[in-house]
Parts: C-alpha cells; sequence; structure tokens
C-alpha cells in the first residue's frame, strides 16, 4: 500500500490489518503507552473544504505519532491560484513525507500521487471518503466484535460516503443494503464492483434496506459543494430519513452511524441521533485512531 486514495485499491487484507494496527494504537493511547513512529516526519494537509474532525484527528495523531503536521488552506496557495497540481505534488514532495488533501475531484488527488514521489491520503472528495470508512468500520468491530455477515444498511445520498461504505462493507465481507432515489445512486465505478458480490442490493425502498439491519448508516442530503442544491435535494430526499419506523425493522440490537456533521429531523431524527450518540461519538473518536493506522503504514 503506497497511497489511500480510495478503498477500490485496497485488498479486504490490507482494510483487515489497518484496522488491527488501529485497534493497536488506540489501547496504546487509552493506556499513555508512548508511540512516536513518526518522530522527524511531516505530514502536509491540503484543505479545499471545510473540516472540524479531519483537519483536528489528523493534526492531533501526528503529533501523538511525535510527527508535525502541517495546515495548508488551499485558498492561502498558488494552487488555488490555478498552480497545477502536477507542479504542486512534485514541489511538496521534496519537503514533505506525506501529503493528505481534502478536495473535489477525485482525480485531483490521483494526479498528486502520480505525479508526487510520497504517500498521498485522500480525506475527502466528491467520490470517497476512505478516512471515515475505515474508522467506521473499526467502530462496528469495536461493539460487534467482526464484521464478517453483518448486514449493513445505508439509507440516502449516492455520495462519497455511500460510494466508500458499499467498497469497504463489502470487502470486509459484510452484506451491504443501499437505499436512495433513482437519481441519487452511487458511482458507476462503485456500482460496477459492488454488482459482482451477491451480498449487495439497492433499492429505492429504506424499510427493504434496513430491514434485519446490524447497522444502519446515514450522512447529509446536501454535500460541501452542493449548497444550492439543497431545497431540490430536500424534497428528492424526503422519505430517506433514520427514523423510529426504519429502526423498527433493523435488528433490536442495530447501530447507527453518521459521520458527522448532523443535520438533525433530515436524514436522522434528533431522537434516533440521541439514542445512538455513543455509538456516533465513538465513531467520530475512531477517526484519530484509525488514520494514525494509515500514516503508520504510509510513512512509517
Ligand atoms: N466526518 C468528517 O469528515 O468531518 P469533517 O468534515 O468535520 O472533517
Ligand atoms: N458527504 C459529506 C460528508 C461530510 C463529512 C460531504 O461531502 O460534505
Amino acid at each position: 500500500m503506497k497511497h489511500l486514495l480510495k478503498l477500490l485499491d485496497l485488498s479486504g487484507e490490507d482494510i483487515n490489518e489497518l484496522l488491527n494496527l488501529a485497534d493497536q494504537l488506540k489501547y496504546e493511547q487509552k493506556h499513555h503507552i508512548p508511540h512516536p513512529r513518526l518522530a522527524g516526519k511531516t505530514l502536509g494537509m491540503i484543505f479545499e473544504k471545510a473540516s472540524t474532525r479531519t483537519r483536528v484527528s489528523f493534526e492531533v495523531g501526528m503529533n501523538q505519532l511525535g510527527g508535525q503536521p502541517l495546515f495548508l488552506s488551499a485558498g492561502d496557495m498558488q494552487i488555488g491560484r490555478g498552480e497545477p497540481v502536477q507542479d504542486t505534488a512534485r514541489v511538496l514532495s521534496r519537503y514533505l513525507d506525506g501529503i493528505m488533501i481534502r478536495t473535489f475531484k477525485q482525480d485531483e488527488v490521483e494526479a498528486l500521487a502520480q505525479y508526487g514521489s510520497i504517500p498521498i491520503i485522500n480525506g475527502l472528495t466528491d467520490f470517497a471518503h476512505p478516512c471515515q470508512v475505515l474508522a467506521d468500520l473499526m467502530t462496528i468491530r469495536e461493539y460487534k466484535g467482526s464484521l464478517d455477515g453483518l448486514k449493513m444498511c445505508f439509507i440516502g445520498d449516492g455520495n462519497n460516503m455511500m460510494n466508500s461504505l458499499i467498497v469497504g462493507g463489502l470487502k470486509s465481507k459484510m452484506e451491504v443494503a443501499v437505499a436512495c432515489p433513482k437519481d441519487y445512486r452511487p458511482a458507476a465505478e462503485v456500482l460496477d464492483f459492488a454488482m459482482q458480490h451477491p451480498a449487495f442490493s439497492m433499492t429505492e425502498d429504506p424499510m427493504e434496506a434496513a430491514k434485519g439491519a446490524d447497522v444502519v448508516i446515514t450522512d447529509v442530503w446536501a454535500s460541501m459543494g452542493q449548497e444550492e442544491e439543497a431545497a431540490k435535494r430536500r424534497a428528492a430526499f424526503a422519505g430517506y430519513q433514520i427514523n423510529s419506523q426504519v429502526m423498527s425493522v433493523a435488528k433490536p440490537d442495530a447501530m447507527v452511524l453518521h459521520c458527522l456533521p448532523a443535520h438533525r429531523e433530515e436524514e436522522i431524527t434528533g431522537e434516533i441521533f440521541e439514542k445512538h450518540s455513543k455509538e456516533i461519538f465513538d465513531e467520530a473518536e475512531n477517526r484519530l485512531h484509525a488514520q494514525k493506522a494509515v500514516l503508520v503504514k504510509l510513512l512509517g
């Protein structure tokens, strides 16, 4: 594994190894066992979109590993004025030991990896959110013991989260059922992969997808960059909410996850959110541990 650009590039074994390492790093941190595995290393973090969790967890994670994070706001860089990503990649490769980037186009992340000579980590694109899904899988495994054979249900937009959960879930031997309106399906590349798996299903009916689920997951209806479509999307996704009715057909001990930020009474009711807040905030915490595993694996 040289980069983390999207989960499609990883094997199930790669994912499993990262989750094991994440568990170990979490244990060490909880027991105050220092683990300066990246002493002397610097991670550049390019942000072209807003972030709370990704920025803070990468910064804190790099510090805990004895390395240094460098926050790079794209708006303050020449890349924001049109310097080609190919040149940015080659320059930053001379200074840094790794780059995390949050941006719009997946192609930009792939170009960084192609032209640079250091590991590239996707901190969210319109297409994928692999760091989040590693944390989600880690959290499910913590609560359920193993992932094999569990049913994951995602209700909502065929966005970066749905794309990455489908791939991560199937590669971890989970059953994956998604419910979305027909105009908001996951990316074609993801569907091509998923359709080869009998454990995958897609429907327009949230109740059907949630039936017997061990974990029910959702995300915002309008992602970053889609703010102008918010009203149109609110109408399209009106029936795609995680609420008590949907949860009544899931397993009685089903978990609920949300990558956050959440819009209460849109994709999830406040009631269900609060009922499952322990899981949801464990999930947020696990961003730190899962990303430290990625950093150790790629930069260590
Ligand atoms: N879930 C997530 O990536 O959060 P941020 O946008 O706050 O980084
Ligand atoms: N789908 C959301 C995820 C935010 C973490 C977005 O891209 O804005």
